[in-house]
């Protein structure tokens, strides 16, 4: 009988998953197509033989349907922190393993991402550099590309674990007030300065930025909506790095058509990867496509984590990342 354990990773990664699954003996297969796969065609390739687990992301849906075609597969490792794309009641029911993978420098490396945003739409970067390369640029003018001031502003944390923490570390270093509110009370922050707002619709009017750092759950979709939207000052910007959701798209985009605010910096999108047309045609928002972890160290980690998880349950050990 063949016992070699056979994983599947369902698209290119750092190699430095394969190489730690392959040294353990297992037979690692990797898909190779360069391209996010429907429901249909992420069934069809993890069902091509019987894998005892599988290395998945974040664009891969996993549930019922899922775990009844594919019932060889005892642990799936998500290439990713957020697990949102993964039905975890479903596959608790069925005694399937869910794991994680929230590298050491994912909250740097998302952190510097929202800060690359801010700074992207409130000095106007990407606009800008538009002009210059359009040959616009015909001498210096008072008032061109008037941005946004950031000393002695306040940045508005909606969410502070891990990633919010960093974000209000750089923040602080920036000389911002630091203001946030969540389900849970962080003394680490606090004790540095930031000041607990009990809710979401207190902190929207104090803040001038509003940076997002919360799990997509049925709590937190659309967050942001017309209403929300419409609590944060005029003159502020928001920030998305969480999870699409998050944010009623349409909401704001009309929220910034109608000058509701003054932009956005956006790295996720409700229907990714497409993104509400209005966005795309704005020069009040900066669009990124989800790449607030990728730095090469952070993608690295990931991917280390991902593959010990397997390794740690295939080993019958405790597994690190396990979602409970
Ligand atoms: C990326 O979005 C992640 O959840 O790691």
């Amino acid at each position: 009988m063949d016992t070699q354990k056979k994983v599947l990773i369902t698209r290119k990664l750092p190699e430095d998953a394969e190489k730690a699954l392959l040294a353990r003996g297992y037979a690692v297969d990797i898909n190779e197509k360069e391209k996010t796969l429907s429901k249909r065609q992420f069934i069809s390739l993890i069902t091509k033989k019987d894998y005892d687990a599988v290395l998945c992301l974040l664009t891969d849906k996993i549930d019922a349907e899922v775990f009844d075609a594919a019932p060889s597969v005892k642990i799936f490792s998500n290439y990713a922190t957020g697990f949102d794309n993964i039905d975890v009641e479903e596959a608790k029911k069925r005694g399937v393993a869910i794991a994680n993978a929230p590298a050491p420098m994912t909250p740097t490396a998302v952190a510097e991402h929202v800060f690359a945003l801010l700074f992207s739409i409130g000095k106007r970067v990407i606009e800008a550099d538009r002009f210059v390369r359009a040959g616009k640029y015909k001498g210096w003018v008072p008032l061109l590309f008037l941005g946004a001031d950031f000393s002695d502003k306040t940045l508005g944390l909606v969410g502070a674990g891990r990633i919010g923490e960093k974000v209000a570390n750089i923040g602080r270093a920036m000389g911002l007030k630091i203001i946030y509110t969540d389900v849970a009370r962080n003394k680490n922050i606090e004790e540095k300065g930031a000041e607990y707002v009990e809710n979401l619709e207190k902190l929207l009017p104090m803040a001038d930025f509003v940076s997002l750092h919360v799990p997509l759950l049925p709590s937190t979709k659309h967050l942001m909506n017309e209403k929300t939207l419409r609590l944060m000052k005029p003159t502020a910007y928001l920030i998305n790095t969480s999870r699409g959701p998050v944010i009623d798209e349409k909401a704001l985009d009309r929220a910034l058509e109608e000058k509701v605010i003054a932009g956005a910096g956006i790295d996720v999108f409700e229907f990714e990867p497409k993104v509400v047309r209005g966005l795309r045609k704005r020069n009040n928002v900066v669009l990124t496509p989800h790449i607030a972890s990728a730095s090469l160290v952070t993608r690295t980690q990931m991917a280390q984590i991902a593959a010990e998880n397997i390794i740690e349950f295939l080993e019958g050990k405790p597994v690190t990342y396990l979602i409970k």
